[in-house]
């Protein structure tokens, strides 16, 4: 970091690649002035509007909720639009901009996410009701909300996705995005095809393809934790047809008053 003036300046480093034009990626540096509480995101802004147009990246929200601007920065994956610019500098004072990793480039910072949404699709990330739909509400008890909880945050920015070595590998893993989904349905009262569920991910590339590596954990910027999510699956996946029968009890209690004692373990995927 440098100082202008008063203001000090940094250099942004951002990985550049046009398919259509480059025959491979390479390295572009620009200055932008470290004003108090800017962000990554805002600096691109400036370097977009001021010095090249052409510099390309995804954004929409601004306030961590969309998950569009993920991207790669110093080597790790997180939303530019909640990272302060100054608290992201290497030790030259840099930081260095990439797309995230093991997904195929559009154009700069903008990456492909074509298998990240087929495979969330393909846990079917809608709650599939009962038939006997409470005519006033689902009476859902603090126990089973609080069971939800380690998923139902997830905004599918894909920084885990694209963090996780097995997709490196291969695109036929289920991958951890999709998979916090699953157990978010499967542990959902109101969802009435858990056993579907847990034998779609019962296959060589569902749940047991996780090599439990964590950088899914590392990775995600609403502090999830999909390879507890993952490992609470696999126990499940086991105990599917219990499992299911208690779900089908449960249901049958919907429209009443709570009262969860002795269901909680099976929630959590305890023994
Ligand atoms: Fe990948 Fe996370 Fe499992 S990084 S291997 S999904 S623990």
């Amino acid at each position: 970091m440098t100082t202008n003036g008063s203001v000090p300046t940094v250099t942004i480093r951002i990985q550049r690649f046009n398919p259509d034009v480059d025959k491979k990626p390479y390295w572009q540096e620009f200055t932008v002035k470290a004003t108090q509480g800017k962000t990554i995101l805002d600096a691109l802004h400036e370097i977009k509007e001021e010095q090249d147009g052409s510099v390309t990246f995804r954004r929409s929200c601004r306030h961590a909720i969309c998950g569009s601007c993920a991207a790669n920065v110093n080597g790790r994956n997180m939303l530019i639009c909640d990272a302060p610019l100054r608290d992201h500098l290497d030790r030259k004072g840099r930081v260095t901009l990439r797309p995230l990793p093991y997904l195929p480039v559009i154009k700069d910072l903008v990456v492909d996410r074509t298998t990240f949404w087929e495979q969330y699709l393909r846990v079917r990330p809608w709650l599939i009701p009962p038939d006997n739909i409470p005519e006033k509400e689902f009476r859902v008890s603090p126990e089973e909300v609080a069971a939800l909880r380690n998923a139902e945050r997830c905004i599918m920015c894909g920084a885990c996705y694209s963090s996780c070595q097995v997709i490196a590998l291969t695109k036929e893993y289920i991958g951890p995005h999709a998979l916090l989904k699953a157990f978010l349905r499967v542990l959902d009262p109101r969802d009435s095809a858990p056993r579907e569920r847990l034998e779609d991910l019962d296959r060589g590339d569902g749940v047991y393809r996780c090599h439990t590596i964590f950088n899914c954990i590392d990775a995600c910027p609403k502090g999830l934790n999909p390879t507890a999510a993952i490992e609470t699956l696999r126990k499940l996946v086991i105990k599917r047809v219990a499992f299911e029968e208690a779900r089908r009890e449960r249901q049958r209690r919907l429209d009443q008053p709570i009262e969860v004692v002795g269901e909680a373990p099976l929630l959590s995927g305890g023994e």
